[in-house]
């Protein structure tokens, strides 16, 4: 049956919670729109696997989600936009979108003393992708990349509220504070669940959580397309590649809602 294009779903993808701070943004600022959510479960964290498999990865669900006919597809990992952005675009045939870009406009834009620090997974930081931005925008703006491994698995284990987080937390973000930087990029998706901690921990540092920044974005590529579902009831389903049940708890918790049945699809 023929699906009018803009009745159509956004893909968004992520390793597991953390794009759910995306999808958050999204839903808030289209509140008619129907997404489908995949998180890969079964393989996070992305952040310390070669950029090979990342891409294998993000390429396998992204080719899924084309097959349940998306019409737009937001890559809601830092690590995977990264990596695996260019590969994506040349093998999917609806847009997709990264979210790096997002985050270096609105941190350029925040700086006053043009020193800005990105906290990311290992494969973010390796790949310098927010610093080369970053300078291309601004030549003059240093950059303090600080990789932080092991929020992610803390968060996906829902510890980022322990004693346990803030002891980890403190010890990568004082070589933040080291850096001078007036401004810190939160670049990985899963890092605003922690937000409440980095804040208390940074001060007056401004934090740059890209969510809402990327919705906006969105909304107006979709506008020019003519594809923004802009009335109606929407729809959220989701998928992930392993232990469903823990996801729908969890994921619960970050959104605030529930999810439904969450839908199992080994990659
Ligand atoms: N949330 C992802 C990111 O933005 C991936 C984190 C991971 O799986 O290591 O980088």
């Amino acid at each position: 049956m023929y699906t009018l294009i803009m009745n159509k779903p956004i893909g968004i993808f992520d390793s597991g919670l953390g794009g759910l701070t995306i999808l958050r943004g999204l839903e808030k600022a289209m509140p008619s729109e129907n997404f489908i959510y995949f998180g890969d479960t079964a393989h996070v964290p992305y952040g310390s696997k070669s950029p090979q498999t990342v891409t294998n990865y993000s390429l396998q669900i992204a080719k899924f989600l084309e097959k349940q006919n998306i019409k737009f597809l937001v890559v809601a990992c830092n690590t995977a936009s990264a990596l695996a952005l260019d590969t994506l675009v040349k093998n999917i045939k609806v847009p997709v979108f990264g979210v790096i870009e997002a985050g270096c406009c609105a941190a350029v834009h925040k700086t006053k003393n043009k020193k800005i620090a990105v906290i990311g997974t290992h494969g973010t930081v390796k790949s310098s992708a927010y610093k080369k931005l970053l300078n291309v925008i601004d030549k003059n703006i240093k950059v303090a990349q600080i990789a932080c491994p092991l929020f992610v698995p803390v968060i996906e284990e829902g510890w980022h509220k322990t004693k346990a987080a803030e002891i980890i937390a403190r010890a990568y973000l004082d070589t933040v504070k080291k850096s001078g930087a007036d401004t810190l990029i939160l670049g990985c998706t899963h890092y605003p669940i922690m937000k409440p901690l980095i804040k208390k921990i940074m001060g007056s540092v401004h934090l740059i959580d890209s969510a809402e920044e990327i919705a906006k974005q969105v909304k107006k590529v979709l506008q020019s397309k003519n594809i923004l579902k802009k009335t109606g009831a929407s729809n959220t389903v989701f998928y992930v590649s392993d232990d469903a049940e823990s996801f729908e708890q969890k994921a619960a918790q970050i959104l605030g809602r529930k999810t439904g049945k969450v839908n199992l699809k080994k990659l």
